[in-house]
């Protein structure tokens, strides 16, 4: 398939998997008003998210996302810079996690009879040793998100600066923007997971 086609197929999806992502990271901050603050906002928003057209639309968007995503990496390569690096890096930990991540909550709420709330998710980082696997694991899930998202940002601010020559924003501000969205997933990261470790 044609790559701009590709991308905007990829563009689309990772709107709707950027929205759920947002509901998704202020209910686990919540977390840090204790385990039943975060189920009665899980409960809240699952009343969008668990509306049946609502999440088929929301899994088939990550399925997307992932075959999409796989498929530019395999047409452009590792690519040249560390930003371009960085977007794939980012986006195959994403495949990686997004498989699993949603296979195991699917798995929880049909084959395991398990409720896949707050408690579901924090077995992993409270217990020892599955801490050692489930701790880097999430960590790196949200921060990839914002890696990503960040590479996507300088790539189209800095594209925008070729095309509209009155562009007032220099490379280096671009970069500094960037970098700026990493620093925030890196807190954000750092909040989360000490909110469901110590909750
Ligand atoms: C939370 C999940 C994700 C979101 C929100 C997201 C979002 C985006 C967006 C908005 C773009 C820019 C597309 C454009 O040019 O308009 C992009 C680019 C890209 N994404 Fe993702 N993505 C996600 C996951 C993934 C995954 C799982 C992969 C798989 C490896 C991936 C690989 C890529 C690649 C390689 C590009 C660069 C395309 C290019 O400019 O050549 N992404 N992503
Ligand atoms: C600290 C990291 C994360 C934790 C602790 C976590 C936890 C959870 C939990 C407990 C559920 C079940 C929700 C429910 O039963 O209503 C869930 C579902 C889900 N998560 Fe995550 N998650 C994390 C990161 C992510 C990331 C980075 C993404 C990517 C955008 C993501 C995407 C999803 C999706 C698509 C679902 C399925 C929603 C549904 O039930 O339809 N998660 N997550």
């Amino acid at each position: 398939m044609n790559i701009e086609r590709l991308k905007k197929i990829h563009r689309y999806s990772g709107i709707i998997l950027a929205t759920f992502f947002l509901f998704h990271i202020v209910n686990h901050l919540f977390a840090w008003g204790g385990p039943d603050t975060h189920i009665r906002v899980m409960n809240l928003f699952r009343h969008v998210y668990r509306f049946p057209p609502v999440e088929v639309i929301l899994l088939l968007s990550a399925l997307i996302q992932v075959t999409v995503g796989l498929m530019l990496v395999w047409q452009k390569g590792f690519r040249k810079n560390l930003y371009d690096l960085l977007q794939v890096i980012s986006g195959l930990y994403l495949s990686f996690f997004l498989l699993f991540h949603i296979r195991a909550v699917l798995l929880g709420r049909y084959s395991w009879n398990v409720e896949t709330d707050f408690h579901f998710a924090a077995w992993g980082v409270k217990n020892h040793p599955a801490d050692l696997f489930f701790i880097p694991y999430y960590s790196l899930s949200v921060l990839c998100v914002f890696i990503h998202l960040a590479c996507v940002h300088r790539q189209k601010m800095l594209a925008l600066a070729v095309t509209n020559a009155g562009f007032a924003t220099s490379p280096l501000q671009v970069t500094r923007q960037a970098i700026v969205i990493i620093a925030t997933g890196i807190v954000v990261t750092a909040l989360i997971l000490a909110a469901f470790i110590t909750a």
